[in-house]
């Protein structure tokens, strides 16, 4: 038994009759924010909140309620808010009266960024690794990453996964297992891309589960890559969350992982890992891939690397960088104050060894799911890696599936989480049909805050079962 475990007292959940729950009535602010932002705004729908102050893992709105985020800016906030590092980085910045606008040209800050991410990648890739500056966001990121891979292959098709989530824009789009935001485009790219069964161990694809589905799985993919007769063109590369976030927290088998990597090398198809969300300490080791030990050809990051601030960029193996002069451009590749950012987040997660920490608390957040699963067997399965965590809701009363599991429970899920908001929690949820609460909150969280957590998670998982 670990330490953390440990140190959890096991106890049923209970609710307290005397917690005071908040109330959401539509404020000004969020009536003029429905009545003037667009109808594809999203979390605002489920997290009705206009926020004013944040510091660490707490956000206040402008009721002066606070809340605990697990949210975190979907994984992007690993020291939470405003750090004191990232805040005097920003302020350094501005003192130094850097130019806050460079296109891709090159200063110290973004020279000291380059060495310290390189620093923190394995030295075999590292040795050979270039990096893209990307306009500001993942979907960016992943764009180029597909340019890059289809010029140096000469090939263009791309094989993703089954609930795989890389962003956005059509070119990403076309990579999403969620059919949700591609249906009403019609046609995507989706003739280049080839989808592939995620090793997904709760629902198995194969129905088989365990070491049985894996090897299925990896036998499948080996045949698709080389039977002359696949109907499938060689692809120039496949793209894959080692731990798949919006899909629904869903953590790639380790020996699967390695397998992939094996045949695309045998393949001379590109290995583009998207460490978009799982990047920067977030699964325990500082990129989720190095759990398996393996190389990637590429990969994409985002979100944490900014240190708060928007920033993305692909780091590949040199062999691939045959794309020409202005192949992937932007006029938003050279924030500073997010490369210095990005640096003082990434210096601070090496000298606090935060990978320990966010792994340490992660199992410790796991445990009491675990013992709360006791009392409730609405929480099907349990999963993640550190703190990117999930909990697949099921319905105990319905039809078990292959692998004699319960469907997910889509009703209960956003009761939970509407429910948790009330007791000054944030939760998102992911995963088919909605129906997986998600924890990802920042990764200096203590483990006084995690039992937080999980004690207000609990009471909020009694109240919205009562009468369902
Ligand atoms: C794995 C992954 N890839 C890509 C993206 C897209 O990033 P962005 O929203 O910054 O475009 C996300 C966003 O959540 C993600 O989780």
């Amino acid at each position: 038994m670990s330490v953390a475990t440990s140190l959890i007292e096991d106890q049923p959940a209970r609710v307290a009759p005397t917690e005071t729950l908040y109330q959401f009535n539509e404020s000004p602010l969020l009536a003029r924010q429905s009545q003037q932002e667009s109808n594809a705004r999203s979390y605002p729908r489920r997290i009705p909140l206009a926020l004013k102050r944040a510091k660490g893992i707490h956000v206040e709105d402008v009721e002066g309620r606070t809340f605990i985020d697990c949210l975190a800016g979907a994984g992007t906030l690993a020291l939470g808010h405003n750090h004191p590092v990232v805040i005097e980085a920003i302020q350094q910045v501005l003192a130094d009266e850097l130019p806050l606008h460079t296109l891709d040209l090159t200063t110290p800050v973004k020279d000291q960024f380059v060495q310290d991410l390189f620093g923190l990648l394995p030295p075999e890739l590292a040795a050979e690794a270039k990096i893209q500056f990307c306009g500001p966001t993942g979907t960016d990121a992943v764009e180029a990453a597909l340019k890059l891979v289809r010029t140096a292959t000469g090939r263009s098709t791309v094989l993703s996964f089954q609930g795989g989530y890389h962003g956005m824009s059509q070119g990403a789009l076309s990579l999403m297992g969620s059919l949700g935001p591609k249906k009403p485009l019609g046609a995507l790219l989706s003739n280049g891309v080839q989808f592939m069964p995620y090793p997904y161990e709760y629902r198995c694809p194969f129905g088989l589960g365990g070491a049985q589905g894996i090897k299925a799985n990896l036998n499948y993919l080996e045949t698709l890559l080389n039977d002359p007769e696949a109907g499938v063109q060689l692809p120039a590369a496949v793209i894959v969350e080692v731990v798949q976030g919006e899909g629904g927290v869903i953590p790639a088998d380790l020996d699967w992982l390695r397998g992939l990597r094996r045949i695309t090398e045998k393949a001379g198809v590109a290995l583009i890992v998207d460490e978009i969300q799982s990047g920067f300490a977030r699964t325990g080791k500082m990129f989720a891939f190095e759990h398996a030990g393996i190389i990637p050809d590429v990969v994409v990051m985002s979100k944490a690397i900014g240190g708060s601030l928007p920033l993305a960029v692909v780091v590949y193996r040199d062999w691939l960088d045959t794309w020409l002069p202005g192949a992937h451009a932007g006029t938003f590749r050279g924030n500073q104050m997010a490369m210095a950012a990005g640096s003082a987040v990434m210096r601070y997660l090496v000298e606090h060894k935060v990978c320990e920490h966010a792994a340490a608390m992660g199992e410790r957040l796991s445990e009491h799911l675990r013992i709360l699963q006791r009392d409730f067997p609405q929480l099907g399965d349990i999963r993640g890696r550190g703190l990117m965590l999930g909990v697949e809701l099921v319905d105990p009363a319905g039809a078990l599936d292959a692998l004699g599991h319960p469907p997910a429970f889509a009703r209960l899920a956003p009761l939970v989480q509407r429910e948790c908001l009330k007791r000054g929690l944030i939760l998102e949820l992911g995963g088919r049909h909605g129906a997986v609460v998600r924890f990802l909150p920042p990764l200096v969280i203590t483990a006084a805050e995690i039992d937080r957590v999980a004690e207000i998670f609990g009471r909020a998982l009694a109240a919205a079962s009562t009468g369902l």
